[in-house]
């Protein structure tokens, strides 16, 4: 089994800076995979545009790959497919030069996002404020609720009208008790849901594949695969901090379950950890700061949502639980980003492990009963002065900075490869 392979996870809340990650990897590779989530997702990648302008891609869907002509995506069958967003976004990177025809594969069993879901998403998030989860509303976790409940409707039903109207009449019915609340009879209606998938049917048609077929295939071929996470460990919804996670597995086994192949072909994992800790939506986060540093975080590392636009929750670098969605996930290597974002603190601090009812805990239970009443234990490190921003060499980091840097490896016991300092594709160390 070919171990060339590379697989790139979030370890923390998303939002990781995993798009340029995958961006920087996805030259040197002739496939990229997204095996779980949705368009919850938003990989970020900036490159140099003609005359050297810097240009953005926000991408919610795509496997960020796309962007590369040479390399072909694939979506599996653990993601859900909003074909709104699908086509929003390849309608928007075709007008920007990318063409993609050819290169886009989706899986038959991967699910649909409907319109359905996001109304009910919507509805459920409105009805305890204080208790929503302050979702993405992209219809993400209807979607595979639905999927459990074994109504959804799946990419591949789009390629036979017959099954697919058969698919809708019986996704309406079951669903019927729960749409009559929403009070619009287009919801509850199996002929509109038909008229809206139709035009979505004739375009999906010529991406569908076996992902698992074609996979398999390519890795006889020797071709050489980027797995490509979305979200990040602690939004896993069976090994996060449920509730307030996303509705998919976002640590390794994810890759496996939602791609149908066998452990082993993830080759090397890299986890990308943001040189701080930020999370979107509610939900426990023990280092959080509520104060002018974490503002500061917030306007230096331009942290809100590339989905929603929300302002993100900023805090210290928590790498008590890094230690832990490390290891759940089999890393092999750390890469670093915003470093850069710190540049100018006089102080660091580092969360290495949580209290919780006076015991110590260094590899802390992600249980959100637990997780809300933890105190951070940190250690203080020394911040440095000159600025990080753009450099591309280890050695000409501040010493307070590659101090900060050996501290995190000393202390999650795992290499830190790679290092972001800033959003230009170009602003990437590789630690030899
Ligand atoms: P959902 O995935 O839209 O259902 O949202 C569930 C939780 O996951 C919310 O707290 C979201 O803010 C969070 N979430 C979902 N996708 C992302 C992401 O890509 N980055 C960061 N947080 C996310």
């Amino acid at each position: 089994m070919s171990v060339s392979n590379i697989t790139i996870l979030g370890l923390q809340w998303g939002d990781e800076g995993k798009g340029k990650v995958v961006d920087r990897f996805s030259s040197n590779v002739d496939i990229v995979v997204r095996f779980c989530g949705g368009a919850n997702a938003g990989h970020t990648v900036v490159v140099d545009g003609p005359e050297k302008n810097e240009t953005q891609f926000i991408l919610h869907l795509l496997p960020t790959g796309i962007i590369h002509p040479e390399v072909r995506c694939f979506i599996g069958a653990g993601v859900v497919c909003d074909p709104v967003s699908l086509f929003e976004e390849l309608d928007d990177i075709k007008s920007r030069g990318i063409d993609w025809e050819g290169r886009l594969f989706i899986d038959y069993t991967t699910h649909l996002v409907l319109p359905q879901h996001k109304a009910c998403e919507k509805y459920s998030e409105n009805i305890n404020t204080k208790k929503a989860l302050a979702t993405t509303l992209r219809g993400i976790g209807p979607t595979y609720a639905d999927k459990a409940d074994r109504i959804g409707i799946t990419a591949g039903d789009l390629a036979d009208d017959d099954r697919l109207r058969d698919r809708i009449d019986n996704f309406i019915k079951k669903k019927k008790p729960f749409l009559s609340i929403l009070h619009d009879q287009n919801l509850s209606s199996p002929e509109k849901l038909h008229e809206f998938l139709k035009p979505y049917a004739y375009r999906i048609k010529a991406m569908l594949t076996d992902v698992t077929f074609e996979l398999r295939k390519a890795i006889s071929d020797n071709k050489r695969i980027l797995f490509e996470g979305a979200q990040g460990a602690l939004l896993d919804i069976g090994l996060g901090t449920y509730p307030y996670v996303t509705s998919s597995n976002t640590t390794i086994g994810g890759l496996f379950y939602g791609l149908g192949l066998p452990p082993g072909i993830q080759g090397e994992v890299l986890g990308v950890v943001k040189a701080y800790t930020t999370r979107v939506g509610n939900g426990p986060f023990p280092t959080e700061l509520k104060d002018a540093t974490g503002e500061r975080l917030r306007k230096s590392g331009d942290e809100f949502g590339a989905t929603t636009g929300r302002p993100r929750r900023t805090g210290w670098l928590d790498l008590a639980t890094v230690r832990r969605t490390a290891f759940m996930s089999g890393v092999t290597g750390i890469v670093i980003t915003k470093l850069d974002v710190l540049d100018g603190l006089d102080q660091i601090k580092v969360c290495i492990a949580h209290r919780y009812n006076n015991t110590l805990f260094d590899f802390p239970p992600l249980y959100s009963g637990f997780m809300e009443k933890v105190e951070p234990i940190y250690e203080k490190l020394k911040g440095w002065q000159s600025p990080t921003a753009g450099i591309t060499d280890f050695e000409k980091l501040p010493v307070e900075a590659k101090n900060y840097i050996k501290f995190i490896e000393k202390t999650i016991g795992l290499p830190v490869k790679y290092i972001s300092t800033g959003s230009n594709r170009k602003a990437f160390i590789e630690i030899s």
